[in-house]
């Protein structure tokens, strides 16, 4: 409930009143959050909770009474780099009584045992597979709350999301070899397709038009739903597009695997799913693939690809490289090279093996850095070209741009696009590409 405040009082008594309707309302919360879209989805999900408790989020830490940092464990560099900011909280903690310092998410997870001893001033973990129970956690941490003196307050404000995330799926039933996301995030569990529907409706209410679904390995979705025990990710897209409001479907991150040609045919066929997608391919060499356990080959890969591109002709594809894995050789390495240029990828993210504890492949032997950095270089560049290719293509043509922020939006296929003239977060725009050197398009209204 939202006090509404009388409109001719005296500052005072307007706080007076505030603090007899709930003693926490108006606290504030902050949320940091590091890594993928599957941990920005789990802070928006930890916030709602906050928010249904009368707090409101703030983008200032210093106002806030509850700081979360959502970490991420991924790669050792995106463990370290939240656990720096941790540390570096500890000041924010001490400085105001009543203060809340909440950890959360994959690398508070994997490192959960030792946590507490290295940051004592922390009074909240919150493990990557406890973020459904997070609604009772917030509950017991602000029972404990401070005195109404130490707080922040605040008015609420409306937020107004153009672009919604709504998780489908938890976990990962993999064991790729480098990965440590199976341990922080436990076996795939699917949420029913009655509350996934739930949720892509609040987003709309929210102000979105545009949901992007997730999930470890999203298309690999079953439950029950719209075709009984066997509805799949494909029904699921179906069902989505149906909701009022829905004008743009995306998903991430897909499984290669799951890939089927029914999904390919439903991302075709039905409006709403946009015409762009993140597939992680990993390597361009069969040992490599077969070594990480990623089950399937370059050429099943590259004849998706062909197959995607044929079924979508305006399709962009992108893709996770990962360089420097265990016993890679220069040949193989060559490999991820040739299939980055034959399969010509719109952008990518191409990332440094870096070995998780625990993983089978930490036991293998690393290639010396210093190999890892040039093979990291030379693929960034081979990607740069083919992107600047496929974008060499887009100047004149027209494209439906959700405008998000300022003049910014982004079209169907997901193309970063900076608008000229006046435009309105949330409308979509109608535009001619004029420019495509960068990877923010430059266009004008048609
Ligand atoms: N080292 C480097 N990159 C990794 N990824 C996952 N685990 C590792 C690791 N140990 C990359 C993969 C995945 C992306 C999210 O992170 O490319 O698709
Ligand atoms: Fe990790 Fe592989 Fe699962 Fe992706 S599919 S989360 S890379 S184990």
């Amino acid at each position: 409930m939202i006090a509404q405040p009388p409109l001719l009082t005296q500052e005072g008594s307007f706080r007076v009143l505030l603090i007899t309707y709930n003693r926490h309302l108006m606290q504030k919360f902050y949320i940091r959050t590091f890594g993928c879209q599957m941990n920005v989805a789990d802070s928006n999900e930890m916030g709602r909770h906050l928010k249904a408790r009368g707090l409101v989020e703030t983008e200032d830490p210093e106002e806030a009474s509850v700081l979360l940092v959502n970490t991420c464990t991924v790669r050792q560099h995106a463990e370290d780099v939240a656990f720096s900011e941790l540390g570096r909280l500890r000041p924010w903690k001490t400085r105001k009584p009543g203060r809340k310092l909440v950890v959360t998410g994959c690398a508070a997870e994997r490192t959960k045992q030792s946590l507490r001893g290295r940051f004592p001033f922390v009074d909240l973990v919150v493990g990557a597979k406890a973020i459904e129970d997070f609604g009772q956690m917030a509950e017991r941490l602000l029972a404990k709350r401070a005195t109404d003196e130490d707080l922040d307050y605040a008015i609420p404000s409306m937020g107004h999301q153009v672009s919604g995330f709504v998780t489908i799926m938890r976990g990962c039933n993999y064991s790729c070899t480098y990965c440590i996301v199976p341990y922080v995030r436990g076996r795939e569990s699917y949420h029913p397709m009655e509350q996934i529907l739930g949720e892509v409706r609040d987003r709309v209410n929210e102000g979105a038009s545009e949901i992007t679904l997730l999930g470890q390995t999203v298309n690999s979705y079953h439950s029950d739903g719209s075709k009984g025990r066997d509805t799949d990710f494909a029904d699921l897209l179906e069902e989505v597009a149906k909701v009022d409001g829905v004008d743009r479907i995306r998903f991430m991150s897909p499984h290669p695997y799951y890939m089927t040609d029914r999904v390919i045919e439903t991302m075709a066929g039905v409006p709403q799913v946009c015409e762009a997608l993140h597939l992680p391919v990993q390597s361009g060499s069969n040992r490599v693939l077969k070594t990480m356990m990623r089950t399937y080959t370059r050429e099943h890969y590259i004849g998706l690809a062909e197959k995607m591109r044929k079924a979508m002709p305006d399709m962009t594809l992108s893709t996770d490289v990962i360089v420097g894995f265990p016993g890679e050789t220069d040949a193989e390495f060559r490999e991820t090279l040739s299939l980055i240029r034959e399969t010509q990828f719109d952008w990518g993210y191409i990332f440094k093996y870096s070995p998780r504890e625990g993983t089978p492949a930490a036991e293998m032997e690393c290639p010396p850095l210093e190999l890892i950095e040039e093979r990291h270089q030379e693929c960034l560049a081979v990607l740069e070209e083919t992107g600047a290719g496929r974008r060499a293509r887009l100047p004149g043509t027209v494209h439906e741009v959700l405008i998000e922020d300022g003049n910014f939006g982004r079209s169907r296929s997901n193309h970063k696009i900076r608008v000229q003239g006046d435009v309105v977060t949330g409308e979509i725009v109608r535009v001619k590409i004029t420019a495509a050197e960068r990877a923010t398009l430059q266009a004008v209204p048609v």
